[in-house]
């Protein structure tokens, strides 16, 4: 007798996305984003204005998950949902609609860490290699630039962080320098495949162990501008963009190479917004070679803040029938 599947619908809200999934087990069958452009004007997401949009969102959003999933509420096994670390307002629209739901539906509920779906991500069903335990997870993202050794899935210990801004924040505020808009990650990675990145040089931090720290870096990039004018600064666009990515990006690649050494792990996985960036994949990639290092690079589609990644966390706790209660808070900062 075959076994019966389970149906969980995941749910993502903790920054300026919101979306839905639908995970039947370990594969994804619908994975809805949608991204608030209301922020691009003010450089930066704006946190009451995040919570307005997940409220007009949230619903559209998961609908339109259950739909493309083709199954009905009713089908639904468990809820996951983030709560935390995030902005408390955007945490809450979605924290709230999950429990209003689960308590409307009689299913269980289960809370997910935000930043261990980043990296269990790699668990989704997707016809590519999982990751072998004991492994140094990376997560790279807008709030948070971490390196953790993951024993199993639910054992995690941070070994390294980012004394300053996280390395996402650090794209945004270069981008932001050289008059890009808001999130500037990805048009620095498009612009730079037109650059030089040994044109201009940017010290390195000087940071004892696993941490890191980015804001030495964004300040001799601001110093450096402060001293060009706007036509500069335009003309050679492409390549300031692909000298600081390839400042910012060596400065935790050093960090990932250390972090092997000392716990000698041979298997890195990489999660959040940052792993997307062409020159960072490209260089951890040539890592892999020349360090026999076993590197995990997350498909883009689970790159950036997604709900498919709340929902592996959901299935995998549904099998331990770790679930959580209602009376679960919101957290805005949350380790492992
Ligand atoms: O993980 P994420 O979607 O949200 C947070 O949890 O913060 O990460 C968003 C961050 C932003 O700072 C954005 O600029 C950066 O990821 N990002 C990139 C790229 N795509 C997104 N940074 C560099 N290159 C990219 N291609
Ligand atoms: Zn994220």
């Amino acid at each position: 007798m075959s076994k019966k599947p389970c149906y969980i619908l995941g749910i993502e809200s903790s920054c300026d996305e919101t979306s839905a999934a639908v995970l039947k087990d370990d594969r994804v069958l619908s994975n809805i984003i949608a991204n608030q452009e209301i922020h691009k004007k003010f450089n930066g997401v704006v946190p009451e204005l995040a919570s307005r949009e997940h409220q007009k969102n949230i619903i559209p959003v998961v609908i339109e998950a259950l739909n493309k999933a083709s199954i009905e509420k009713k089908d639904i096994n468990a809820i996951a949902y983030t709560f935390g670390p995030g902005l408390l307002g955007s945490l809450l629209v979605g924290s709230s609609f999950a429990k209003s739901l689960s308590i409307g539906l009689k299913i269980p509920i289960i809370a997910v860490n935000h930043m261990q779906a980043h990296l269990l991500c790699h668990f989704i069903d997707q016809n590519i290699e999982k990751p072998d335990f004991p492994f140094i997870g990376v997560t790279l993202s807008g709030g948070h630039t971490q390196i953790i050794i993951v024993k199993n899935f639910f054992d995690m210990k941070l070994i390294g962080s980012t004394l300053d801004d996280a390395i996402g924040e650090a794209y945004d505020k270069c981008g932001r320098l050289m008059g890009l808009d808001y999130p500037s990650g990805p048009l620095i990675d498009k612009l730079s495949k037109n650059g030089d990145n040994s044109r201009f040089k940017f010290p390195l931090p000087k940071v004892d162990g696993l941490n890191v720290s980015y804001s030495g870096v964004k300040t001799s990039f601001l110093n450096f501008l402060s001293k060009k004018s706007k036509p500069f600064i335009e003309e050679n666009l492409v390549d300031l963009c692909a000298s600081i990515q390839s400042t910012l990006n060596k400065i935790i690649i050093n960090k990932i190479v250390l972090a092997t050494q000392k716990f000698n792990l041979k298997t890195v996985v990489i999660g959040g917004g940052v792993a997307c960036n062409s020159n960072l994949r490209n260089e951890l990639l040539n890592l892999s070679i020349k360090k026999e290092i076993k590197v995990h690079l997350p498909i883009k589609e689970y790159t950036t803040d997604n709900a498919a990644m709340i929902g592996i966390v959901g299935y995998l706790k549904f099998k331990e029938k770790i679930f959580s209660t209602i009376s679960q808070e919101v957290k805005s900062k949350l380790t492992f």
